[in-house]
């Protein structure tokens, strides 16, 4: 089996190249991309150092599996060559998200919807990943009518670029003030939370609150889901959290729910110590924890979620569902 990792220098494509190494026998014959920065570097995977090559549309081979984390962009230009030449692609981009014969896969929630013909899959936004981990095993049971998500999304979504600029920030020390510009975002991010994540659009919310409403819509295949959402980027390296008030068509109740959320594969229900951002960085598993009832109403049920962005928000799902192809 041939399988190319394409941004393979990034901060998903080296967690999917360590993945790899656990989800694929050894056997398996890989190929790395990324820029011309990074043309002629050396990656390691099963104890091979394998060379990175450039991008370009010369070095494209008929590989059985690609998965693309070089930004919307890239993958607008390559995919479809990587597709022409027989490959599954799994695409970690927004770029194919919303199209409707495109698949929008979590792994453990509707991987079913994958055929042989399924040749380009896309992986969810990051954030909506783990929420939506938490929200399938209840909305199974009480049927889910709206949620009102908040977010404190981690440095490390917004690649390389952005962790160097926390760090720098951190650096600072007492010197960094608010009137800092020199970093990633807009304003500073360390030691701060910026009541924005993703880029504002003309409707006043941002593209990463939108793609909690689309994306939530579309892997629960709920299309009148009602979705209140706000993002907030805050100054953590890695680890999304959100907080979520989520209303059901029915009644619920607190132990069931957690019962429900532990017995899910790939969740875990942390009843004794708060799950943070901390606690999930390097966790396979998506972290559930302070669930309550609604205060007003017997039909809410409100929780905190957390999950590792670069796990199963982006390269661990990936990498199941490369397994999971390689099955079909
Ligand atoms: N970070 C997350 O939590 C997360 C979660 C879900 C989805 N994603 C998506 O995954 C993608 C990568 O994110 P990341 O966080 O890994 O970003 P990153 O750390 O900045 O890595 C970007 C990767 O893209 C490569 N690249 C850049 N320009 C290229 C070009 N012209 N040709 C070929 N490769 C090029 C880079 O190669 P060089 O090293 O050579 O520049 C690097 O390997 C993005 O689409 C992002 O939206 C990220």
């Amino acid at each position: 089996m041939k399988i190319a990792v394409v941004g393979a220098t990034g901060l998903v494509g080296r967690k999917i190249i360590n993945l790899c190494e656990k989800y694929f026998d050894s056997d398996v014959d890989y190929s790395f991309f990324a820029s011309s920065k990074s043309a002629g570097s050396e990656l390691e995977i099963n104890g091979n150092k394998i060379i990175v090559q450039e991008l370009n549309d010369d070095n494209i081979s008929n590989f059985n599996i690609s998965l693309f984390s070089a930004g919307g962009e890239k993958s607008k230009l390559f995919a479809k060559k990587f597709l022409d030449k027989g490959s599954f692609v799994i695409d970690n981009s927004s770029a194919f998200r919303m199209m409707e014969d495109v698949p929008l896969v979590v792994h453990g929630i509707n991987e079913e919807i994958i055929t042989e013909k399924t040749m380009l899959i896309s992986n969810p936004n990051c954030t909506t990943m783990g929420l939506v981990m938490a929200l399938k095993p209840l909305h199974d049971e009480f049927t889910l009518k709206s949620i009102f998500p908040t977010s404190y999304q981690a440095v490390s979504g917004s690649g390389t670029k952005a962790v160097t600029s926390l760090e720098e920030e951190i650096g600072l020390g007492d010197d960094l003030t608010p009137d800092y510009s020199d970093g990633f975002y807009e304003r500073p991010i360390a030691k701060n939370v910026i009541p924005l994540a993703g880029t504002l659009l003309e409707n006043g919310y941002s593209d990463e609150e939108m793609k909690f409403v689309n994306e939530s819509r579309k892997i629960l295949s709920i299309q009148n889901l009602i979705v209140e959402p706000s993002n907030a980027r805050v100054g953590v390296k890695t680890g999304h959290g959100t907080f979520c008030s989520a209303l059901f068509e029915n009644n619920v109740d607190v132990d069931e729910a957690i019962n429900l959320i532990s017995k899910f594969e790939g969740i875990e229900y942390w009843a004794d110590r708060l799950a943070t951002p901390l606690d999930a960085e390097g966790q396979n598993d998506v972290l559930v924890s302070r669930l309550r009832k609604g205060l007003s109403n017997d039909k809410i049920l409100n929780f905190w979620v957390v999950s590792d962005n670069l796990l199963k928000g982006a390269a661990l799902n990936a990498v199941q569902i490369a397994k999971h192809v390689s099955t079909l």
